[in-house]
């Protein structure tokens, strides 16, 4: 019989690269979702939908029990919210619960693969190093602490959990940092602020691969910082997208006051409508950050990570994607 895994976040970017990982690795795919989620994507796969309630800790607990997974990736959360408690709650909280659950329930969970964020570090100040498994925690923004916060329900439980942390993850389906690939389509490569930067980036269908690997990696107890292995200048993404698009832009770099202030006005205008603006105050705090680079040996050595992408074959199937979708 093949072995179950839940991938919550299913309906997401991330969730459905999981999905194609987690079928790929022979397994039974459950995706965790909500009764609102698009799963348009999924009309011709052979898996199973629940609908877990994350703020119900009784009915979360049948419906482990009912499925008996072997697995959990755990990869529901939000990226952009309007508060920090919001935030908390919902990457916090409800990864709580989910954990609770799956310690009181009646199962033998082989392993829990939360998908956390390279923000629950927080970037580092200085260029000449990079972020490794001994940098302490300084996360920036309230998505960063409430990364964190899930992180630290999962190692206080007592089942055996990976924590992986991605860095800025990119490839088919992306919407946020699709923005960049928009804007130099159209000839324009804007920056805030004119501070050094070194990036990373992951491609996502490393990313989903090494999350899947993870599940079966003798390694437990223990977190990953996931980037592609490179360090990139704040230029190279825009530099790879104009190579392989064949275009040229104007690249000018904005004052960082001038874009809080236009964040400031973006955040009230998105409340109206209950939603949350890709570029908020709290973003910018990330996205000016100086060093993103990480040293990401452990999940080579300990999780068989071999990233098959760097931005120039990943921009490249990225943009193919968008071109299919007629994003771009
Ligand atoms: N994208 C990145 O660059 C990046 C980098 C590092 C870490 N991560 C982490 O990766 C995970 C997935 O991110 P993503 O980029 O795939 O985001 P996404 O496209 O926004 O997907 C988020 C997923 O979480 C679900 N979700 C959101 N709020 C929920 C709620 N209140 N209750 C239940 N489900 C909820 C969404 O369901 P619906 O479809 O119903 O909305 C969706 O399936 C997140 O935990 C994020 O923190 C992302």
């Amino acid at each position: 019989m093949k072995q179950k895994v839940l991938i919550t976040g299913a309906s997401g970017f991330i969730g459905l690269h999981l999905v194609d990982a987690a079928l790929d690795a022979g397994l039974d795919v459950y995706t965790g979702i909500r009764k609102t989620s698009n799963i348009a994507q999924f009309s011709e796969y052979s898996i199973t939908h629940t609908y877990p309630d994350y703020g119900d800790l009784e009915s979360l607990e049948k419906e482990l029990e009912l499925r008996q997974y072997d697995y959990i990736i755990h990869a529901a959360g939000v990226t952009k919210a309007r508060s920090e408690a919001l935030y908390n709650s919902i990457n916090g909280e409800y990864t709580f619960n989910l954990v609770r659950a799956a310690v009181n329930a009646k199962i033998s969970l082989q392993k829990i693969v939360l998908i956390s964020s390279l923000a629950s570090i927080g970037p580092l100040n200085e260029a000449n190093s990079c972020i490794t498994g001994d940098t302490l925690p300084q996360p920036v923004t309230a998505y960063g602490r409430s990364k964190l916060l899930a992180e630290l329900k999962l190692k206080e439980s007592g089942i055996p959990w990976i924590i992986l942390r991605p860095t800025a993850v990119y490839g088919p389906g992306e919407k946020d940092i699709f923005l960049v690939f928009k804007m130099i389509s159209r000839g324009v490569e804007a920056y805030i602020g004119k501070g050094e930067q070194k990036l990373s980036f992951v491609y996502v269908k490393d990313l989903a691969r090494v999350a899947v690997k993870a599940l079966f990696a003798p390694a437990s107890r223990e977190d990953y910082n996931i980037t592609d292995g490179h360090a990139y200048s704040r230029y190279a993404l825009a530099d790879t997208i104009k190579a392989y698009l064949n275009k040229k832009s104007l690249r000018f770099h904005l004052p960082y006051t001038a874009v809080k202030g236009v964040a400031a006005v973006m955040e009230k205008l998105y409340e109206r409508f209950n939603r949350t603006a890709v570029v908020n105050r709290e973003k910018l705090l990330e996205l000016t950050g100086a060093n993103w680079t990480c040293d990401i040996s452990k999940a080579r050595r300990e999780l068989g990570f071999s990233p098959e992408y760097d931005l120039k074959n990943g921009v490249k199937e990225t943009i193919d994607w968008y071109k299919q979708q007629r994003w771009l």
